[in-house]
């Protein structure tokens, strides 16, 4: 065998709360260097690049990466897509192992919420509207298990995607309210070369939805365009929201223009705006945003 493949390191995986904790433990090495960070990056599952190119920042920031694999059942109503979201460990650890990722952790729902458990982290702020008018339970179910998870691996850093740009406003919040002594750190939406934000989801598309789905970043471009020649745009988002429409989307639950820090409404002293989208496909919902 080539010494390539023999010397190619196995990545260590951990299913309990104890065995996490020794394993974390043994990649840890004292100081504040680069060399003695622990990055985190929670997701999942269903790994695509997105995920892996979080994983490749988290690896140059730190020594060490730690990934969590939980699909939370906190975050989901009891309508949503909870028992059908795509599940596919031994997939994820390989495709993890070839990016260099330290350590998974695999737990199973009652490692995260064992009997008796309840406690939930409720947010305002960046946690109200947008994405909460849809899925009000969201991100009481996302903050608390991220506060979880970082109480559990202690990461010196955490790496979230832009792609989900509330819950990044919302999990920076967090940290910044309950005086976490993490660094959030954001990295930009990977996408396909159409356009499309790579997601778990996408694979509930069927081949004339994925077509359509391009048609997404489109229409952020075109509020985007218009925001800066300064038409009106109030406007161009209700054109967005038809042509949308008229190319096959199903319905749109948001197609909006907010403060990028505090996602509230944009006023004359915000920094900048991000514009935000949320819309259905059949019975997919996608979301995507760019900076305005
Ligand atoms: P999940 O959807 O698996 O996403 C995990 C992380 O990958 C998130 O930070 C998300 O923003 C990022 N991500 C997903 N698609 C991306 C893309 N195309 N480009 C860049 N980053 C992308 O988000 C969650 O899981 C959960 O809510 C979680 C935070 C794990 C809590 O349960």
């Amino acid at each position: 065998m080539p010494d390539s493949v023999n010397s190619r390191k196995v990545v260590i995986t951990a299913r309990t709360l104890a065995d996490l904790r020794r394993q974390v433990a043994g990649l840890r090495v004292p100081g504040k260097t680069k060399a003695a960070k622990v990055g985190f990056v929670p997701t999942m599952g269903a790994l695509h690049d997105g995920h892996l190119q979080l994983v490749k920042h988290a690896k140059s920031l730190c020594d060490k990466v730690v990934v969590s694999i939980f699909v939370n059942p906190l975050q989901f109503a009891p309508t949503e897509d909870l028992d059908r979201y795509p599940r596919q460990e031994g997939k994820d650890v390989a495709m993890l192992q070839d990016v260099g990722c330290d350590l998974v952790y695999l737990p199973a729902p009652d490692v995260l919420y064992p009997e008796g458990f309840v406690s939930r982290i409720e947010m305002d702020g960046p946690a109200k509207g947008l994405e909460s008018d849809f899925r009000p339970q969201f991100f009481s179910g996302v903050a608390t298990v991220v506060s979880k998870l970082f109480n559990q691996v202690r990461p010196d850093i955490a790496v979230f995607g832009e792609k989900d740009y509330q819950q990044l406003a919302v999990i920076r919040a967090m940290v910044r309210d309950f005086d976490m002594d993490i660094d959030v750190v954001g990295y930009p939406t990977v996408r396909e070369a159409d356009g499309l934000a790579l997601s778990s989801r996408n694979a509930y598309l069927n081949a004339a939805e994925r077509a359509i789905a391009p048609k997404l970043f489109e229409a952020l471009q075109r509020v985007r365009d218009a925001a800066r020649t300064n038409e009106d745009i109030g406007k161009a988002i209700e054109q967005a929201k038809r042509d949308l429409v008229d190319s096959g989307f199903d319905r749109i639950d948001y197609l909006a223009v907010r403060d990028a820090d505090t996602l509230g409404d944009l006023t004359a002293d915000s920094r900048i705006g991000r514009i935000l989208v949320a819309a259905w496909l059949g019975k997919t919902r996608l979301i995507d945003n760019i900076s305005a």
